[in-house]
């Protein structure tokens, strides 16, 4: 079925050109892509999945436009709602205008400030550690994991100080983070990025409800994407959902009166409609995902490739729901290079460690400071992956794949 749909997403693409530009992650499928489109794969597409939910999203944007509310109100209500029992584990949702000012927020209810450290992982996007530096708070970094691409629970443990206040992990590419393992030893809070795992979980604790508060992003490139910016809090504690939401609010609980500084950070009716329409397909799409994730896996145990391409490693007990399908890759660019030049999308994420960031710069934190994850950002390559994406697709990626080193061999 899968197969099928690609016809329709060449022809969708030729038709319409829609462009979707993701300034975070680079993935760009742009409007007047040459109309080889049957042989191009791009690394990401939502056109096959706006068509197909095209008569249902157009009602639920009418829906918002004829009540005439667009900022809060009984749509974005439902949507937390909703998000809420998705996440499960009696967590309480608050919509926020971004995954950025989710990870701001919840460190902000938990009163992160000045003073205080927050344990993060250098190999992540910018927004987990600068949602620290948002808050007057040191971010402070551990190694990652070489086979998860993860924090490495025994590396942020090392790191923990009397100033440490939380320890941030990001599940990555939609692979949860050992929390079990931190939270043995570690008191205080964890705060979940979990901007690229809805649905996600391990040892059965799920993404965003396994921490003291998850944080979700619903950027349109996303697994659950909104048609712009969303985030989302979910807490187990519904009184830091609460101080989530005021401080959301200018930290006004009531109307015109100020209790703390806050910022204004709103999910809007029609980004809810949106995501409330597309909630019910997340589940449908992830196990696409999952699917031909496992078709790239066992592909390249067959191509026998093992000695250049690494996958990203899923412990027993995880359910990894494949924001990204990401490899470790011998000649990273030179491979890349070749797929491009063969009509295959790819990306890096991410071409640089954080704390070599200039933005977050420390004294005695150089480059060599955490090997794994500087030599993560020379080897990391995501591959084509969407749940329309076609399994002959996947195959042709493989193959392409194997040439490449076929050469080199
Ligand atoms: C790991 C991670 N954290 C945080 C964010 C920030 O989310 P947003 O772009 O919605 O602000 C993203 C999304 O790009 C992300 O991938």
């Amino acid at each position: 079925m899968l197969d099928r749909r690609r016809g329709g997403l060449a022809r969708f693409v030729e038709k319409r050109g829609i462009s979707i530009t993701d300034t975070n992650q680079d993935t760009k499928l742009s409007r007047g892509q040459p109309p080889a489109a049957a042989q191009h794969i791009p690394g990401f597409s939502l056109t096959d999945q706006i068509a197909a939910l095209r008569p249902e999203l157009d009602a639920a944007w009418a829906r918002v436009v004829d009540a005439g509310q667009f900022i809060g109100g009984p749509e974005v209500e439902a949507l937390e709602r909703e998000a809420a029992g998705q996440i499960g584990g009696g967590v309480a949702a608050v919509g926020v205008a971004n995954g950025s000012d989710a990870l701001y927020l919840a460190l902000r209810a938990l009163d992160v400030g000045p003073g205080d450290e927050v344990i993060t992982t250098p190999f992540t996007f910018f927004a987990t550690a600068g949602s620290i530096l948002r808050t007057g708070a040191r971010p402070v970094f551990a190694d990652i994991d070489r086979d998860t691409f993860n924090l490495d629970p025994a590396g942020a443990l090392a790191r923990v100080t009397p100033r440490t206040r939380a320890i941030l992990p990001v599940h990555l590419f939609g692979l949860m983070a050992d929390l079990a393992t931190m939270a043995r030893q570690f008191p205080g809070p964890i705060v979940e990025d979990a901007a690229q795992a809805i649905l996600a979980s391990r040892d059965g604790r799920v993404a965003g409800a396994a921490g003291a508060l998850g944080c979700f992003s619903f950027f349109p490139t996303k697994n659950w994407g909104a048609f712009g910016d969303g985030g989302l809090v979910a807490a187990r504690d519904p009184e830091l959902a609460d101080r989530v939401r005021m401080l959301a609010r200018h930290g006004a609980r009531r109307k015109y009166f100020h209790e703390v500084p806050g910022i204004n950070s709103r999910l809007d009716a029609l980004q809810a409609a949106v995501l409330r329409v597309k909630l019910q397909h997340v589940a449908g799409w992830t196990a696409a995902r999952q699917a031909l994730a496992a078709r790239y896996t066992q592909r390249f145990a067959e191509a026998g490739l093992g000695e250049w391409v690494t996958p990203q490693a899923v412990p027993r007990g995880a359910q990894h729901v494949y924001h990204q399908y990401t490899v470790r890759a011998r000649d990273r660019d030179a491979l890349a290079a070749h797929l491009k030049a063969r009509g295959i999308g790819t990306t890096v994420y991410y071409p640089h460690a954080l704390h070599l960031m200039p933005a977050l710069a420390a004294p005695g934190v150089g480059a060599g400071a955490f090997p794994e994850a500087e030599r993560l950002t020379q080897e990391a390559l995501s591959l084509p992956l969407y749940p329309e994406l076609a399994t002959s697709a996947v195959d042709r990626v493989v193959e392409a794949v194997a040439a490449f080193y076929r050469g080199r061999a």
